[in-house]
């Protein structure tokens, strides 16, 4: 199987600047709330997947195959999106883990983390309005609305217990796959790729990020606190239907192969494009 470190290693490179990019931006003085809340959040970002996206989709659409600044930005400001995000989530879901550690909830209590998530959220669009690269910010920003409205549209449907597999695709599409595939057209936006590369990434993006929240769903309910690093079990806690507890694991497995196809055809138009190809299989193939 194809590791998740296989898939970064063409960008090994870029992938410590960026790190660097995001501790230069978003670093605080030590001891102050704001600085070790900060640092605390940056010391376990995960695995990065949507920096990594808009990084393949530029190198993979570029005219030289480099990409630059732009590329850098582009993917800080959809990764910090989801940081805050995923801040607010654990306060949603009440949730005391990720990422192997106490959530930001469990360690400075709710009413902190939901500040600090508007904080980051904050000081991302300052950065983005003030490095006057408004095509991307304003192709960015669209999608935290779309995030809201699908822990809306999630909330809602957990109250009323009526999700059908329609309503769970697109409550999925909202709150994670829209970000997904912002990562992937913004990728090909920022090394000034045509339209038709921009709309192949955004759909590689979207199938990918459908892909990884039915696989996330799945592992909700087969999986473990020490695997996962954070709460198993917790969708059905919070009363939220998700497609396996509709349809079960064998049908969501076999929905998350098409899902990957699809993400592979929407590659089709591109040569050397073995890093993204494989990254698709990489998700596919991630619970087996
Ligand atoms: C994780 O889902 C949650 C998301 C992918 C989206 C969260 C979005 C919001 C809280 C809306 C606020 C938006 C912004 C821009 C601040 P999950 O609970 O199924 O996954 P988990 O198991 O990782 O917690
Ligand atoms: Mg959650």
């Amino acid at each position: 199987m194809t590791t998740l470190d296989q898939i970064r290693r063409p960008i090994e490179s870029e992938i410590e600047e960026f790190n660097a990019f995001v501790r230069k931006n978003f670093s605080e003085e030590q001891g102050t709330l704001i600085g070790d809340m900060l640092e605390y959040v940056l010391s376990s970002r995960g695995k990065g997947l949507r920096p990594v996206v808009v990084m393949l989709a530029a190198g993979a659409t570029s005219a030289t195959g480099n990409f630059g600044k732009r590329t850098m930005l582009a993917a800080m400001l959809v990764e910090m999106i989801h940081v805050a995000s995923l801040i607010h989530d654990d306060v949603i879901d009440e949730s005391d883990y990720r990422r192997g550690r106490d959530s930001v909830n469990a360690r400075w209590q709710s009413r902190n983390a939901v500040i600090i998530g508007d904080y980051i959220l904050a000081r991302n669009m300052n950065i983005g309005l003030q490095s006057g690269q408004y095509d991307l910010l304003t192709h960015i920003i669209g999608a935290m609305s779309t995030l809201c409205e699908g822990e809306l549209i999630q909330s809602d449907h957990a109250s009323k217990l009526d999700t059908s597999r329609e309503h769970y695709l697109d409550i999925i599409y909202r709150k994670t796959a829209s970000l997904f595939s912002v990562c992937g057209s913004v990728g090909a936006i920022s090394v000034g790729a045509s339209p038709d590369k921009v709309a192949a990434m955004r759909t590689f993006g979207k199938m990918l990020g459908m892909a990884f929240q039915i696989v996330d769903d799945i592992l909700d309910v087969t999986s473990t606190l020490e695997k996962l690093g954070k709460m198993a079990g917790s969708d059905a806690q919070n009363g939220k239907s998700t497609y396996v507890t509709l349809l079960g694991v064998e049908e969501c497995q076999r929905l998350v192969d098409k899902l990957t196809d699809d993400a592979m055809s929407a590659l089709d138009a591109f040569e050397n494009n073995d890093a993204l190809t494989e990254y698709a299989k990489y998700l596919a193939d991630r619970e087996n």
